[in-house]
């Protein structure tokens, strides 16, 4: 059996199953104030690392909802951003005129959010674009931008859980942790 070169006993706790969860209702809240809960949004759920944070977020919403999932790979089995994007499925319905809402997990060099911002305001025309991210690695990035809203800035380590994975693992712990060095 494959397993990752990592033990999840030497994990620790960075972000709480409990802080994540206030946060969410927070961040929801953000969100009605920008999109009021009788207009309709399309969540767009970037894929894989989003999961969590996107699916628990939604339940908060009061809004007419449409779901629709992007695929994008930045970091394949490294622990650093490769800024090397791959756009793996980026499928979507005409948005034209309508309110979306981008949903991440993490910002960290900031390349694939600008990737993304850049792709819905020139092929996509929607009405009005949020940003969202869970996490803010603000000393990492490389590019200048910034989300509308986010969850918590964290520092320059690598994270796994509640969506966030290594090597493909570790993405189902409700919380978000480390591995200390
Ligand atoms: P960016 O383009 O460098 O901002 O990276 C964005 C993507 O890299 C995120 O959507 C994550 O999938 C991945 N990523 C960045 N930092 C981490 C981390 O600490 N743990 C796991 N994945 C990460």
């Amino acid at each position: 059996m494959t397993m990752p070169d990592k033990n999840i006993l030497d994990l620790k706790v960075l972000i709480s199953e409990e802080e994540i969860q206030n946060k969410l209702k927070i961040i929801a809240k953000q969100v009605e104030e920008i999109f009021p809960a009788d207009e309709d949004i399309y969540v767009i759920c970037v894929l894989k690392g989003s999961v969590m944070f996107c699916i628990d977020l939604v339940k908060h919403f009061k809004h007419n909802v449409q779901m629709e999932f992007i695929r994008i790979s930045s970091y394949g089995h490294e622990t650093k951003s490769t800024n090397n994007l791959q756009a793996i499925d980026l499928t979507l319905p005409n948005l034209e005129g309508k309110n979306v809402l981008i949903v991440e997990d993490i910002i960290d060099t900031g390349l694939t959010a600008r990737f993304l911002t850049d792709l819905f305001k020139i092929k996509h025309h929607p009405q009005k674009v949020i940003f969202v991210s869970l996490l803010n690695k603000k000393c990492a990035r490389q590019v200048d931008i910034e989300p509308d809203f986010y969850g918590f800035e964290i520092d320059d380590k690598f994270v796994v859980g509640y969506g966030l994975d290594y090597k493909g693992y570790y993405r189902n712990l409700p919380y978000i942790g480390y591995f200390p060095n």
